[in-house]
Parts: structure tokens; C-alpha cells; sequence
């Protein structure tokens, strides 16, 4: 089979690791990739969300399965794209359609469905431009922290917890009436404040059947201690110490269970990962947020630890065959931790050469996430620069094997968390 990834990040480099040992698969492309991904396929220097020449590649290519990495083209309706081309039509393309993809791509949209089906999170209300006032007024008096969610995407930016009043007002309006998020930000689901430890879940389902794969903690503030601001994630451990089998029996009978029926009932047809970002408060799970997609760098510590051939399990979602599918998991763990650029979440600079990337590591991998090969020279090209993953027997071990790697690899201005996993401890 011929394989195409949308993406350029982490996710997408640990994804064409994974495909590339497929037995299913004789030739992998990727659009765009990046320095990392170019040593498992053939980079296509494509925008994911160019639908016709994702089209257009894929015909000339010979595709016959598309795995789509990032949210963008999901929401914006590439599935859908796909199906109502009669050229392309035969071309599996694992991801949610559009209306499914609202999960992700609409907050009030994913509110409303969990409210409906029972699924547990934070209570909530919804305005839009034409109910300033009343939501200003909602505002006001609501407890604190309150957290305020732009409806559509907003680069992980949109949701915004705030400590006062003043600052909810005034965030509220610069939503609402001053555009601060665009269309994204014209509805606000306005919630209350979770306290609680996170924890990332990803199922892969065909619309009937699902399978679950590991969990993960990222680890999302620039700063060691969870201080800062936040960002894409500086790392992320697997397995969850606190994610035991009482806790996730309660996670798979009231969340993951009610959202395949639920989704099932409501006559949306969902084929993909369903990323459910959860928030354990107490001893129970509750959801802060659906995503249509795997997380990053989420990924880079599942997929090693997938033993499952992955282009199988995909070919199954597509064949609506999961059901026949038992899911294999390493029982090592494994921790990445995410080198940056000097400066990010702010602005940052790139073009930086990155060194120690042509040493072997026993037991680790480096994924690229912002880098591109510049005469033979693989510079920085992101925020985000590279994670290194490690497995052992041990979530201590596989850290000190990252920490250890990461000493060996050096660019302009490199940072990064060495705390990561470190509740776990
Ligand atoms: P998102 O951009 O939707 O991934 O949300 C970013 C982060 O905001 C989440 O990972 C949580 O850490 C935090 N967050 C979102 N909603 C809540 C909530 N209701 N209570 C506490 N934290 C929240
Ligand atoms: N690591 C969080 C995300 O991918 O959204």
C-alpha cells in the first residue's frame, strides 16, 4: 500500500516511524514532514488544509490510505472532500468527517453532546455576539477561577483561565466584540474551574467499535513546575500511574462507552482517533475536551508503545473491521521531553543547525517536530524543535535515558523541561 500522513510535527514523524514498519506498507509519503520524516518517506511540500493537491498528489502517487495528523483539515472537511470525489472516493482517509470533527472544532458543539449523553465535565453556558450583556453579566458573578473557551480553533490558544473578575470581563469582551480569536472566538462556552490531575485517553473507532490505546500525561506549561505559559507540550510520560483499572472502568463505562452510542445515535458517522483530554477531580474522571485527532507529543509515547501492526488497526477502521482487532501494549514506559527554541511560546528564531543528531541511542528516539534539512544540514525550523522518547522498565529510567540523550543534542538557545513526570516520582 501506498500511505500518505498529513502533518509536519512530532506526531507526524512518530506516525511514519510506526507505518514505515508495516509490512502493508511498500511506499510512504508525507506532506510536508519534516528532517525527521524524510528518513521513513518522501516529504511533499503540501499544505494539509490544500485539499486539491492533497487530491492531486494522491492520484499520482498511487494512495490508497490517507492518515490526516493535525485538527485543521478534519474540521475544515477533507474526509468529506474525499468522499464526494469520484476520483478519490476509493481512498480511505482515517479521520472524522466535518460534523464529527465538531468535537474538536466547536466547544459549544462538544458541550452540548456531552450534556445530552450524560458524559461528565464542567458546568457551562454558551454566548454569542448578539448576548454581550447577559453573558457579561454571567460573568461577573460567576466563581472563580472561571474559564472561558473560544467556540472554533484558536491554535491552542482560546481557552483562558482567569483569576478575577476584571480580568473575565475584559477577556470576555476582547472575545466577543474585539475579534481577539476572529470567527473562533464570536461564541464562548463559558465554564467552571476544575481542580484536578489530567490525563490523556485515545480511542480509535470505526463508528461501531472501538479500541483503546495507551493513555499519556503532557505536560503543557513552558516552565518546570507547571509554571508559565502555556504551549504545544514540553513532554509527556505513558503509562498514568493514577490511571488504574478501578479509574479507567470508570472512564470507559462513563465516557468513552456514551460517546461511540451517543455519537452513533446522533447519526454522526465518526471513523478516527478521539482524543478525550480528562481531568481526574477527586477520584473521578471528568472531560475538559474532545480532540478529533492523536495528541503531539502525546503520540511519541503511545505509538512506540503500540505493538499492533498500525496500518492494520487503520485498514480495519476504514473496513469497519476493529471488532476483529485486539490491542498489544508494551508494558515498558516510556517519556519524551520536547527541546524548543530559545523564546517560544513567544516569538522565536530558526535556521539554527542541530547537533548530535547522527548518534544512535539504545532504547531512545528522536522525533522531529519543527526542522528541515538544509544542504544536508538539519536546521530548526519551529518551536517546537525535536522530543527524544525513551522506553525502560521504569518511567524514572526512560526520563534519565531522555535527559541523557538530550545532552548529546545541541542547537542555538535549546530548552527544556527536566521535570517531566515528575509527580510521578
Ligand atoms: P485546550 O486548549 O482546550 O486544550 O485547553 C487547554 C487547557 O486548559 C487544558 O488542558 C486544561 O489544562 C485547561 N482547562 C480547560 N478547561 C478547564 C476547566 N474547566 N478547568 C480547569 N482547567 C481547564
Ligand atoms: N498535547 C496536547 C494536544 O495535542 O492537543
Amino acid at each position: 500500500m501506498h500511505i500518505l500522513i498529513l502533518g509536519g510535527g512530532g506526531r507526524e514523524h512518530a506516525l511514519a516511524w510506526k507505518i514505515s514498519q508495516s509490512k502493508s506498507c511498500t511506499a510512504l509519503f508525507i506532506a510536508p514532514g519534516n528532517a525527521g520524516t524524510s528518513a521513513f518517506g518522501k516529504n511533499i511540500q503540501l499544505d494539509p488544509t490544500d485539499f486539491v493537491a492533497i487530491g492531486k498528489a494522491c492520484l499520482e502517487n498511487k494512495i490508497s490510505l490517507v492518515l490526516v495528523g493535525p485538527e485543521e483539515p478534519l474540521v475544515k472537511g477533507i474526509v468529506d472532500y474525499f468522499v464526494n470525489d469520484r476520483s478519490l472516493s476509493h481512498i480511505p482517509v482515517i479521520g472524522p468527517n466535518a460534523s464529527a470533527a465538531r468535537l474538536e472544532g466547536s466547544k459549544a458543539f462538544s458541550k452540548q453532546f456531552m450534556l445530552k449523553h450524560g458524559i461528565p465535565t464542567a458546568k457551562y453556558k454558551e454566548f454569542d455576539t448578539d448576548h454581550f450583556s447577559e453573558g457579561s453579566e454571567y460573568v461577573k458573578t460567576h466563581s472563580l477561577p472561571v474559564v472561558l473557551k473560544a467556540d472554533g480553533l484558536a491554535a491552542g490558544k482560546g481557552v483562558i483561565i482567569c483569576q478575577s473578575h476584571i480580568e473575565a470581563m475584559a477577556e470576555f469582551e476582547l472575545m466577543l466584540q474585539q475579534d481577539k480569536f476572529g470567527e473562533a472566538g464570536h461564541r464562548i462556552v463559558v465554564e467552571e474551574f476544575l481542580d484536578g490531575i489530567e490525563l490523556s485517553v485515545f480511542v480509535l473507532t470505526d463508528g461501531d467499535h472501538y479500541v483503546l490505546l495507551p493513555e499519556a500525561k503532557d505536560y503543557k506549561k513552558i516552565g518546570e513546575g507547571d509554571k508559565g505559559p502555556n504551549t504545544g507540550g514540553m513532554g509527556a510520560v505513558s503509562p498514568v500511574p493514577f490511571a488504574d483499572s478501578e479509574f479507567m472502568l470508570k472512564v470507559k463505562e462513563r465516557i468513552i462507552d456514551p460517546t461511540i452510542k451517543g455519537l452513533k445515535s446522533d447519526g454522526i458517522e465518526y471513523r478516527g482517533f478521539i482524543f478525550i483530554g480528562l481531568i481526574k477531580v477527586g477520584i473521578e474522571p471528568m472531560v475538559i475536551e474532545y480532540n478529533c485527532r492523536l495528541g503531539d507529543p502525546e503520540t511519541e509515547v503511545i505509538i512506540p508503545r503500540l505493538k499492533n501492526d498500525l496500518v492494520d488497526l487503520l485498514k480495519a477502521v476504514a473496513d469497519k473491521k476493529l471488532n476483529e482487532k485486539t490491542i498489544q501494549i508494551d508494558s515498558l514506559a516510556a517519556a519524551t521531553m520536547v527541546a524548543v527554541s530559545r523564546g517560544y511560546p513567544g516569538s522565536y528564531e530558526k535556521g539554527f543547525v542541530i547537533k548530535g543528531l547522527d548518534e544512535k541511542y539504545e532504547d531512545s528516539l528522536v522525533f522531529h517536530s519543527g526542522t528541515q534539512l538544509d544542504n544536508g544540514q538539519v536546521l530548526t525550523n519551529g518551536g517546537r524543535v525535536l522530543c527524544v522518547t525513551s522506553y525502560a522498565g521504569s518511567l524514572q529510567d526512560a526520563i534519565r535515558k531522555s535527559m541523557t540523550v538530550l545532552t548529546h543534542i545541541d542547537f542555538d538557545g535549546m530548552y527544556f523541561r527536566r521535570d517531566i513526570g515528575y509527580e510521578f516520582l
